[in-house]
């Protein structure tokens, strides 16, 4: 693929000077691209309060570049609350995004200052009663549709529609602030349309509870979902605000709530290229059609979502000439730890090991999933440009 199309020539000049000059592998991060897709956020939904999901790239510089930015931050942990807080971000600026916590994380929260949080279950919401009393609570419902998106997030969080109004009337009983609802369409999502079944679903939500129960909720966290740029095409940007804001106006009109959405991946996911190594290139047997193409990284030490080639990279090497189809590997000895079997990259036959690979759009979800040690390997590194 041709890399000058896709990215800044200066940026990708200094990624090939520390591709030159340093071990690898390694991510070299823009932080230039992050606060223009920061920017494009806010200004495309003007509207909306931007909570960063910290989890998919918790890097100081990033979270510091995102508050001083103004954007909020969705986190899912007491370590990504520590983290956060060095930077002096206002507690009011934060949530808990996560429905799976701890009751003493939740006092851990609550002492720090932190009053939204994200349920989905009686007992969660009960523990956030007792040790978060009178907080405000958004209830995550679940979505369907998540077959768009190539990291799914179905099944394991969020509750059926009926259960969230059961929960927010829990709430109010409880002395908490029933205050929203929230949904994740899952990440990489390329079908815009499954926000418009979320969003119906929640306007009955608010409908219900408003009708029968004489709650007024006020927000709707709309999660994350938007996308960076992987081999599969999406649609622009721009077509996801408008399209998704066309689904707000239709479902409530003039009466539209508050808005948050928590973007991890389009803010960070293009701002990264990793680079790696060629270890090794090798046939299973003389007359194999495939090379196997061995690289320094891989699914422990970055790659973990190209578990069952979930995420599709684009990838470059400097080398040309004419190109054969590869099985693409990481460096460790677990089986596992294939990127690419079934999809079929080509990559030149001039590759040979040494060489550089480079592993575009990805600062999301690699540094903060890469394993501590696993076979020895550390963890991956980054450097900022
Ligand atoms: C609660 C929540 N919000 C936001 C995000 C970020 O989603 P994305 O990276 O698709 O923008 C995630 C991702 O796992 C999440 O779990």
């Amino acid at each position: 693929m041709n890399v000058a199309e896709q990215m800044c020539p200066q940026v990708w000049q200094k990624i090939k000077t520390l591709a030159d000059t340093h071990e690898t592998p390694f991510l070299a991060l823009d932080l230039n691209s992050i606060k223009e897709k920061y920017d494009e956020l806010q200004q495309g939904f003007d509207y909306a309060r931007i909570f960063y999901a910290v989890k998919a790239n918790p890097a100081d510089e990033v979270i510091e570049l995102l508050a001083n930015a103004g954007a909020s931050f969705d986190i899912a942990s007491t370590f990504e609350l520590d983290k956060v807080l060095q930077f002096g971000v206002s507690p009011t600026r934060m949530s808990y995004g996560n429905t799976i916590k701890k009751a003493r994380d939740i006092a851990y929260f609550h002492e720090r200052g932190i009053d939204l949080f994200a349920t989905d279950s009686e007992p969660d919401l009960r523990n956030i009663a007792k040790h978060a009393p009178g907080s405000r609570v958004y209830i995550r419902v679940l979505t369907e549709g998540s077959e768009g998106a190539d990291w799914p997030l179905s099944r394991k969080f969020g509750c059926n529609p009926e259960m969230a109004v059961e929960l927010a009337v829990l709430a109010r009983e409880l002395g908490l602030e029933p205050y929203g609802v929230s949904f994740h369409v899952g990440s990489q999502q390329r079908d815009i349309d499954v926000w418009d079944g979320a969003i119906a679903k929640v306007k009955v939500i608010f409908e219900r509870l408003f009708e029968e129960y004489g709650i007024s909720l006020r927000m709707i966290n709309m999660g994350g979902g938007f996308p960076a740029s992987y081999l599969h095409k999406t649609n622009e940007f721009d077509t996801y605000v408008a399209e998704i804001t066309r689904f707000l106006q239709e479902d409530f009109g003039d009466g539209v709530p508050e808005i948050i959405l928590e973007p991890g991946r389009s803010l960070v996911g293009d701002a990264g290229v990793l680079v790696s190594e060629v270890v090794l290139i090798s046939r299973k047997s003389a007359t194999a059609l495939e090379r196997w193409v061995y690289t320094d990284v891989g699914l422990f030490n970055g790659l973990i979502e190209t578990m069952g080639e979930a995420i599709k990279y684009q990838i470059h090497t400097d080398c040309e000439g004419e190109a054969e189809e590869v099985i693409l590997a990481g460096p460790t000895c677990d089986s596992l730890d294939i990127m690419y079997e079934d999809h079929k990259y080509s990559l030149p036959l001039t590759l040979a090991e040494g060489d550089r690979i480079y592993w575009l759009s990805t600062g999301a979800y690699t540094t903060s999933y890469s394993s501590i040690e696993f076979n020895g390997f550390p963890p991956l590194k980054y450097y900022v440009l």
